[in-house]
């Protein structure tokens, strides 16, 4: 609730007199519970409603048109029970009030991803009419989420909020549904039966040469070459022993690998593996990641800078090596839990596409799995990810032992468990068992002794 001293607020003092004579105004004469009977703003004062044919010919308050919950209706309750806030100051000084701060009629604020504009509504009360996008965060689904505890926590993402959800998903997943091809690829199995799977792993403790790191795509959709960047690099570090610890560049995926790809706009993970098995991509520091993390950047792939064979110039700095790197074709993995287990045990971490869905953006923490809090259609949405599975776990803290995947996003380190998350396991959750890929680094015996460059 609002600081009664800021000026704003204080208005609403003011404004006590005017709402008894709105109540008044509002106390329909017939008996009927119109509201009830309808099933419509429940939890609304059901006696407050009335013909309000100023906006609407043949409308009722709340139950026609104005339990929208963006603007006003002709009943006090509207601000506290819809919006949660005081009233909006009326009258006298044509202002609205947000946040402790007085916005003049005709002026304009963005609230989350909405403009609203402060105008005079009825009655002379001055209120915000915005605009009904819906939000990334939407702090309605964060709060069922974490009231509901349902194994994991939601927040609210300060590099998240003010976007619409439709601009996450356009902006912040990018990777293709794998087309029929892809899904017809061959499956390697793993024989996991002979194998002996510890209940908990974590590819990370496993190979400490690993280069733990999280990236983050910005502002472009691109988890297509962040996904495929990060487990050729874990996957080459494991085969050579760790003497070939390189974070291998998205970049170059992104900007070079334009072939039938869609840059920013989402890519083919088979695309990408072609292109590493082909061609070669040389490392972060030789080549680092700039799209979609700067305005100028924002949904920008960036123009190729290695063609060709002219690699060995294009590195920066001196002493940074322009190798390139490169990955035997890919293969896929059974949906079998305990085989990609059995993968991920014996090989390293692998490649998985998700199934984003619209609460998944607010992931803080504990085990995901989507949580159904977004009640109307236009609040869900869901669009194709990549990420890099490093392991599994059973979660006991809750009583009921929970089954889940330790997975590599690509939001920052500020994102989920410091930009990991863990996904129910067992179940195909978001499809994350669908679609697993693994790959063997081409690691040249000369290599590994320093001697020679990669074929
Ligand atoms: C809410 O109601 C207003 C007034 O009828 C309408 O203009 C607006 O489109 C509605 N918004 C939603 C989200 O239905
Ligand atoms: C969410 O975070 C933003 C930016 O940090 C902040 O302005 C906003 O008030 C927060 N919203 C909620 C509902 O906590
Ligand atoms: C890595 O080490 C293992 C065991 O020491 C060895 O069998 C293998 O050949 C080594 N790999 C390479 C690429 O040298």
């Amino acid at each position: 609730m609002k600081n009664l001293s800021s000026p704003c607020c204080q208005a609403t003092i003011l404004l006590l007199p005017v709402l008894v004579i709105i109540l008044s105004l509002c106390i329909a004469p017939s008996t009927a519970r119109y509201c009830e009977e309808r099933e419509c703003c429940l939890g609304r004062d059901d006696d407050c409603h009335m013909p309000y044919p100023a906006l609407v010919p043949n409308t009722r308050c709340y139950c026609d048109q104005f339990c929208n919950r963006t603007q006003t209706d002709c009943c006090p309750d509207f601000w506290g029970f819809c919006l949660g806030i005081e009233p909006p100051v009326p009258i006298v000084r044509g202002t609205c009030c947000h946040d402790g701060q007085d916005i003049e009629e005709g002026k304009s604020i963005k609230i989350n991803c909405n403009r609203c504009h402060c105008k005079k509504l009825l009655y002379g009360f001055y209120g915000f009419q915005c605009e009904s996008k819906v939000c990334l965060v939407q702090p309605e689904v964060a709060e069922r989420v974490n009231v509901n505890e349902i194994g994991w926590m939601a927040a609210n993402y300060s590099e998240f909020w003010g976007m619409t959800l439709e601009e996450g998903f356009q902006f912040r997943l990018g990777t293709m549904k794998p087309t029929a091809v892809v899904e017809a690829m061959n499956e390697i199995r793993m024989d996991a039966a002979s194998l002996d799977i510890p209940e908990e792993f974590d590819a990370r403790d496993k190979w400490p040469n690993l280069r733990d790191e999280v990236l983050n795509q910005g502002d472009c959709a691109s988890s297509w070459a962040l996904s495929t960047a990060s487990v050729a690099s874990d996957r080459l570090a494991i085969q050579s022993n760790g003497t070939i610890a390189m974070a291998l560049s998205p970049q170059h995926l992104l900007s070079c690998n334009i072939r039938r790809q869609q840059g920013c706009h989402g890519g083919h993970l088979d695309r990408a593996w072609w292109y590493l098995r082909k061609k070669g991509i040389v490392t972060t520091d030789c080549y680092p990641y700039k799209s979609g993390m700067s305005s100028d950047m924002k949904m920008d792939k960036g123009s190729c800078y290695i063609r060709g064979e002219q690699a060995a110039n294009y590195c920066p700095k001196e002493r940074q090596t322009s190798d390139r790197y490169f990955s035997t074709p890919p293969y896929r993995i059974s949906e079998d839990e305990e085989e990609i287990k059995a993968e991920i045990l014996m090989n390293g971490p692998v490649q998985a596409v998700l199934h984003v869905q619209e609460d998944f953006f607010m992931y803080r923490s504990g085990v995901y799995k989507h949580s159904k809090m977004a009640e109307k259609d236009e609040q869900k949405a869901a669009g194709w990810h990549s990420v890099k599975l490093v392991g599994w776990g059973v979660d006991k803290t809750s009583g009921k032992p929970i089954k889940y995947w330790i997975a590599a996003n690509s939001w920052g380190k500020g994102w989920g468990e410091d930009g990991y998350f863990r996904i129910l396991r067992g179940k195909n959750e978001c499809q994350i068992e669908s679609f697993v890929v693994g790959v063997w680094g081409k690691v040249d015996p000369d290599m590994i002794n320093g001697n020679n460059l990669p074929v």
